[in-house]
């Protein structure tokens, strides 16, 4: 075992972890922290996403120990970084825009998104694309999660996401 020190969601945290625990282990099972979901466990999908001293991070892809020191933020403790309500900008442009539909990859999406933006503040559509191409969807063909980032940004509104686009793939979408 290994004594490990973060802070998680605002909260410090000491455990004693084998070393070969992931990260997105040690958040759901120690602490249970849900919200952080296990997609494919082999750093493709994305949907672990957490933010590691500011930088997302796949946390299937990160060993417990490694977050030695850190200060982890999950989906959960999101709303909690930005002080203006209940919940983070990207959190509410993703229900403006319905930037999900099963909402299985929204956690990491958003937490994509959300450490994206620092990088970029004003994105091109093709740029948010290139931007959340390792977290995958498989509900909503991207057409409105890319329109939740650009609100999000300061672009765009939600009218033109529109729900009626919700799960059309995006040729057709913007075709
Ligand atoms: Fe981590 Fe898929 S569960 S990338
Ligand atoms: Fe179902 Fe993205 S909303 S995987």
């Amino acid at each position: 075992m290994t004594r490990i020190n973060l802070t998680v969601d605002g909260a410090k945290v000491a455990d004693d972890v084998e070393p070969r625990m992931l990260l997105v282990q040690y958040l759901r099972e120690k602490l249970g922290k849900t919200g952080t979901v296990v997609g494919c466990d082999t750093s493709n999908c994305g949907a672990c996403t957490v933010h590691l001293d500011g930088t997302s991070v796949k946390s299937c892809n990160v060993l417990a120990v490694q977050a030695d020191g850190s200060e982890v933020t999950t989906i959960e403790g999101l709303a909690a970084t930005y002080d203006g309500g209940d919940l983070h900008p990207m959190q509410e442009a993703f229900r403006e825009c319905h930037g999900l539909q099963c909402g299985y990859c929204t956690p990491g999406m958003i937490m994509q998104s959300v450490a994206f933006l620092k990088e970029n503040p004003k994105p091109t559509e093709e740029e948010i694309r290139v931007g959340i191409e390792g977290n995958l969807c498989r509900c909503t063909g991207y057409h409105n999660i890319v329109r939740a980032v650009q609100l999000a940004s300061g672009q765009g509104d939600h009218q033109s996401a529109g729900a009626s686009t919700v799960g059309v793939p995006a040729e057709e979408a913007t075709s």
